[in-house]
């Protein structure tokens, strides 16, 4: 009888778990973790996200660096969205984090999970899913979130030191892929994301003022035009025209010298990662796209706490 029950009541619990792919998913993610626990969380954050980026489509770019921001400093564990606290300074304010934007949208989405179904939804995975729906509603390819990250309870803003710079060359931008378990594949693709956003003067002043040979000279001055020496607040589109579309324009300005950052540049200083550029530039945006959802899904799992590791927060600002 107790075996009928137990059938009866559990049977199909471990059916959807494993259909889902969640089957045994102990220290590692799966796709629809949140089947059973919350069902509506994927539609919850899409449909927020929509209105985000229909009101401020100029959001895109930086919700999905959030994402980025976080996977490189500590794992994917939403360890980039804590306040600094007690004295310790957090991520948030650390120097390469100062210009991240959108964390009020995040806490707007925690708000309606925890609304839904409290203490459930970990705010590593808002991010993913976040980064995912910006991508989407950007025009960019669609792809399947693998979920069930922790999130971490400890943010210290040194470790930002782990960031590539924007001043960074082709070896230390291969080596710091490298480090996180990422290939220069994964870097050629992953710049991609620079398809959307913008950036402040201060990320490529030095490079425009300082007459690089490897910035197309009218560019350079055009970019001068915009930054005026004391308006380093000021915001340029990095991929201009299409900057809320996600394609393979990126690929086009650096293959004719027109990549912002030095970083961006630096990516015709390698066979592969040049090879990549080239082919991207010209041809249908069908290869990144499957491309850039392999790479992010990769980026995505990242030191992930699993298991009993670390919490849910209930406000993505602080530990609980
Ligand atoms: C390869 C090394 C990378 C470097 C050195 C780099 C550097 C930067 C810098 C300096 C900015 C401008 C920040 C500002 O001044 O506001 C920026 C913006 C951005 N980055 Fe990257 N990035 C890199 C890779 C990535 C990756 C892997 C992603 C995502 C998968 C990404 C997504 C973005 C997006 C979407 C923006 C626009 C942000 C906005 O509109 O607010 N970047 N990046």
């Amino acid at each position: 009888m107790a075996s009928k029950v137990l059938l009866v009541f559990f049977l199909p619990l471990v059916l959807s778990l494993f259909f889902s792919g969640c089957a045994e998913a102990q220290g590692r993610l799966c796709v629809g973790y949140y089947s059973q626990t919350c069902p509506n969380a994927e539609a919850i954050i899409s449909a927020e996200m929509r209105k985000t980026i229909n009101s401020t489509p100029s959001l895109a770019g930086s919700l999905l660096r959030l994402h980025f921001h976080d996977c490189f400093v500590r794992g994917c564990d939403a360890s980039v969205l804590l306040n600094s606290a007690n004295g310790k300074v957090a991520e948030k304010d650390g120097v390469p984090n100062q210009s991240l934007r959108g964390y009020g949208v995040i806490d707007t989405v925690k708000a309606k999970l925890e609304k839904a179904c409290p203490g459930v939804v970990s705010c590593a995975d808002i991010l993913a899913l976040v980064a995912r729906d910006v991508v989407v509603l950007s025009k960019g390819p669609y792809w399947q979130v693998p979920t069930g990250r922790r999130d971490g309870m400890v943010s210290i803003a040194s470790e930002t030191s782990q960031l590539p710079r924007p001043a960074d060359g082709i070896s230390q931008l291969i080596q710091n892929f490298a480090d996180k378990g990422l290939s220069a594949q994964d870097l050629v693709v992953l710049s991609g994301a620079h398809t959307i956003g913008k950036s402040h003067c201060s990320s490529f002043s030095s490079r425009i003022n300082s007459s690089d040979p490897r910035i197309d000279s009218n560019y350079a001055a055009t970019l001068r035009m915009k930054c005026k020496p004391k308006h380093l607040t000021t915001l340029v589109q990095m991929d201009p025209g299409s900057f809320t579309t996600f394609d393979t324009g990126y690929y086009m300005q650096v293959s004719t010298s027109r990549g912002l950052f030095n970083s961006d540049a630096a990516l015709l200083q390698n066979p592969q990662t040049r090879a990549y550029v080239l082919r991207q530039a010209t041809g249908s945006a069908s290869e990144f796209f499957k491309d850039f959802s392999d790479s992010i899904v990769k980026m995505g799992n990242i030191g992930v706490l699993t298991g009993a590791a670390g919490q849910i927060r209930k406000k993505c600002f602080a530990v609980n």
